[in-house]
């Protein structure tokens, strides 16, 4: 089976293509590179050995699209290719629209005119922000966010589910990804975000390696046992699996299946902290913040829903997690910029 893999240059789009290659999987990758380095599939391919067919297109730009289906010929779709920074989305409201939402119907339409029928959607726990009952199981979906980044990923579960619903040939899976972190153990791919880091574990990783100073904990009065923020993590490498096992799924099947991708198990902040310092052997200085908007006490998922059907199951733990974060960290002090 060849998957076009959108976005595939990004941290869970460059694991995913591993994954996939490691399963016999054929893939070709199209990804505008805007926040991504092409030194990633080119990492990807020597991790592998085998060459990937890469396009430096917007999936926004129709007519590069097509030409992309008509040359690789997918038989599935793996669209990682959006924008993804909460914060940003606040600021920038339309571009995240404009990227997210019409790059999804773009490549639905081309997904179309191509015949294709099958498709892995990266969708994300921000869908669960308003709710309150843990551990949230994929019936938990309220409809509500609090931000545009966390609209789109509603607005185009919803724009996939409209679409099978006219098409029943069509087979597909919503991913919804709790917190993914870690790198691949080699070290040679991994996390690289620009600028100050927005997301716990690439600013601790970036604080051990001395290019910051000390972390803000962003609260420690929440209702929690340690009064810190508690999240699901998953190891990126486990998350990764998951889009293999959901494309053996989708293979067969007819309509939208939806997933929650987590561990099942939440974990504070400054458990995070210690178990960084444990796994790099270096002190985290942290100074206690006040809380950041719009974040909430905790999520975490039922994830026995993509075990019952999938076979997934999270491997990876935390101090794993954070071992090869370190080790991809302390090899990669700039990311891919050489
Ligand atoms: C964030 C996004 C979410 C996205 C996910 C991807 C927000 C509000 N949500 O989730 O939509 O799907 O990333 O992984 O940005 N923290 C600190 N200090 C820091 C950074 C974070 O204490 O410098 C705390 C936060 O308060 C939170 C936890 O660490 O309790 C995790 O934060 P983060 O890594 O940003 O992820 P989320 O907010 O869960």
């Amino acid at each position: 089976m060849k998957v076009l893999v959108t976005g595939g240059a990004g941290y869970i789009g460059s694991h995913t293509c591993v994954a996939l290659l490691e399963a016999g999987f054929e893939i070709a990758v199209i990804d505008n590179l805007d926040n991504s380095s092409y030194e990633a599939i080119e990492r990807v391919e020597e991790l592998t050995g085998k060459k990937i067919p890469f396009y430096k297109e917007s999936i926004l730009d129709k007519a590069a699209l097509e030409s992309v289906f008509e040359v690789e010929k997918p038989d599935a779709v793996i669209h990682f290719a959006a924008l993804k920074a909460v914060g940003e989305s606040v600021r920038k409201p339309l571009e995240y629209y404009h990227t997210n939402v019409f790059g999804t119907i773009s490549l639905l339409e081309t997904m179309r005119k191509y015949d294709v029928k099958r498709l892995v959607y990266s969708s994300s726990a921000t869908v669960y922000s308003s709710v309150k009952e843990m551990p949230v199981n994929e019936q938990s979906f309220a409809y509500v966010t609090t931000n545009p980044y966390g609209w789109t990923k509603i607005m185009c579960e919803q724009i996939i589910r409209d679409t099978c619903h006219a098409d029943p040939a069509l087979s597909v899976a919503l991913l919804r990804y709790f917190n993914p972190v870690g790198a691949h153990p080699s070290g040679r791919i991994g996390e690289d975000p620009a600028g100050i880091p927005n997301n716990l574990m690439p600013y601790i990783a970036q604080v051990a390696s001395g290019k910051l100073q000390k972390l803000s904990v962003y609260g420690n009065d929440y209702p929690t046992p340690d009064g810190t923020g508690v999240r699901d993590y998953i190891h990126v490498c486990d998350l990764a699996d998951g889009h293999v096992l959901a494309l053996r799924k989708i293979a067969d099947g007819q309509g939208v299946y939806t997933y929650n991708l987590g561990s099942g198990k939440g974990t504070s902040v400054l458990e995070m902290l210690h178990a960084f310092e444990k796994a790099s052997g270096r002190e985290i200085p942290y100074v206690i913040a006040p809380r950041r908007a719009g974040d909430i006490a905790e999520v975490y998922a039922d994830p026995s829903l993509a075990e019952k059907e999938l076979g997934f199951k999270t491997k990876r733990d935390v101090f794993d997690m954070c071992k090869d974060l370190w080790n991809w960290q302390s090899h990669n002090p700039n990311g891919y910029t050489k």
